[in-house]
């Protein structure tokens, strides 16, 4: 099937990441079509109709979040770009910032001016250092050509962008740890209510979204909301980016509408390009590290024997017990060498070093879980372990301030829902199962 292409129509051509380049390729029209030309509150209308879903994972409808804003006389409202992608597996947004900045500053401006903001921030992961240059560089360049500043294109409208590095934290994803950080505190997540709409950024109103979500706010505003609801499928409209890697012959970003099929996204030559070696599939991530594993033969069909699709509705179709999640498409796939306990351990690893410790349950409960993997994974561990690991996951998911405790938890639980027996087996079978496992030095060496 021929694919859609919004966002990464220009990504290859050549200098597109230079403002004159983007400018030809038809760049800042979607600003041109706006500004004076709708009300801000058309421009969210317009968003509504499109179905647009925000990107960064939990896919809240974004037209719907924009409408939720405070409006108080008197007090400023703030857009904050999140562009904190540290969900391992997911490098979706850094491929749009590096490529194509100017297509997040011109989305940025026509949500800021939907919004009302003056001052809107990019909040950028500490590790992306080198795109802090490239997207100031793109800022300074819609600025001389008078897309930033006041009174853009003499319409009355100003605003200025501005670039806030953090230093490194995937808890600072999470919108309210991120504006603790973007205040300059410690990124711990604030309890909710007040959402970020009402009290954010310093006290006052602010729309918290994903880079790849205000991206799309540009072809939505050139093509008109209901075309744009046309593409795709259900809920699921529009185009998707999706950073695939893993066992694949052709890891990258790639952009779906989300009518394609789950085996054809793994198989085609035109994404992923099916297992290298001739490897069986074994099992797959499809939305980040977070979201549930699920095993081959719940991946490409539906417990009901339905195709699967790489849509919202699709991957999650079955719940957690046979489905799993979009979330912030990182799409990793294991083949049949893939142990499935190393990589549970690992995660388990990163989020146990992730947690911010403001709750209990995730602080205690994510480093008990790690020790209890490293356990399994190294030979040590009882069958009583496994009931144990599922134990603790459940008290943890639901019972902290933030989803952090929930994203420790589910990779988990679909672990040992799908692959309970390869956890039996390691404790059954503590020699052989090390012997099996390639790489195991360097793990012993990194996770001693
Ligand atoms: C632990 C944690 C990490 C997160 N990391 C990110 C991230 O890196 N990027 C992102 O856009 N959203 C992330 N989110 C989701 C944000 O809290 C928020 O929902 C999102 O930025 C909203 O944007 P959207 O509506 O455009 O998806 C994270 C959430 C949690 C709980």
């Amino acid at each position: 099937m021929a694919s859609i292409k919004l966002l990464l129509a220009n990504a290859h051509v050549e200098g597109i990441r230079t403002y004159e380049v983007y400018r030809k390729q038809g760049g800042y029209q979607s600003v041109e079509k706006v500004l004076g030309a709708l009300t801000p509150d058309e421009v969210t209308e317009e968003v509504k109709k499109s179905g647009l879903r925000g990107r960064g994972g939990a896919g809240f409808p974004t037209g719907m979040k924009w409408s939720f804003l405070a409006k108080p006389e008197g007090v400023p409202r703030y857009l904050v770009v999140n562009a904190d992608e540290s969900e391992p597996g997911t490098f979706k947004d850094r491929y749009l910032m590096e490529f194509i900045p100017h297509l997040l500053i011109e989305g940025m401006i026509v949500s800021s001016y939907a919004l009302g903001a003056k001052a809107s921030y990019i909040y950028i992961r500490g590790e992306y250092a080198w795109i802090v240059d490239i997207l100031e560089q793109a800022i300074a360049e819609a600025k001389q050509n008078g897309w930033l500043g006041k009174n853009i294109l003499g319409k009355g409208y100003d605003l200025e962008i501005y670039v806030q590095r953090g230093a490194g934290a995937y808890i600072c994803g999470e919108e309210t740890a991120l504006i603790e950080s973007l205040e300059g505190k410690r990124g711990n997540p604030r309890i909710k209510p007040p959402f970020p709409a009402v009290k954010g950024v310093w006290g006052c109103p602010t729309v918290v979204n994903n880079v790849e979500t205000i991206a799309a706010v540009v072809p939505i505003m050139m093509m008109g909301g209901e075309a744009y609801a046309g593409i795709g499928v259900g809920r699921s409209t529009g185009t998707k980016l999706i950073s695939a890697c893993g066992n694949i012959n052709k890891p990258g970003v790639y952009e779906i509408d989300m009518t394609c099929s789950v085996e054809e996204f793994i198989y085609s030559e035109e994404y992923c390009g099916g297992i290298p070696n001739g490897k069986r599939l074994k099992a797959c991530i499809p939305g980040g590290s977070s979201v549930p594993i699920v095993p081959a033969n719940l991946l490409l069909k539906t417990a009901k024997g339905e195709t699967r699709y790489m849509n919202y509705e699709s991957l999650s179709d079955g719940g957690f017990e046979s489905g799993t999640m979009m979330g912030s498409g990182g799409f990793i796939v294991f083949d049949e060498d893939q142990c499935i306990v190393r990589h549970t351990m690992t995660l388990a690893r990163f989020y146990n070093h992730e947690s911010c410790g403001q709750c209990s349950p995730c602080r205690e409960g994510t480093g008990w879980m790690y020790k209890i993997l490293k356990n399994i994974e190294y030979g040590k561990g009882k069958m009583a372990d496994i009931d144990l690991l599922w134990d603790i996951q459940r008290r943890i998911e639901g019972n902290t301030i933030c989803p952090l405790g929930d994203a420790a938890a589910w990779p988990v639980a679909a672990a040992i829902r799908h692959f309970r027996d390869e956890f039996e087996w390691h404790v059954t079978h503590p020699e052989e199962s090390q012997k099996s496992n390639f790489g195991l030095p360097i793990m012993q060496i990194l996770y001693k």
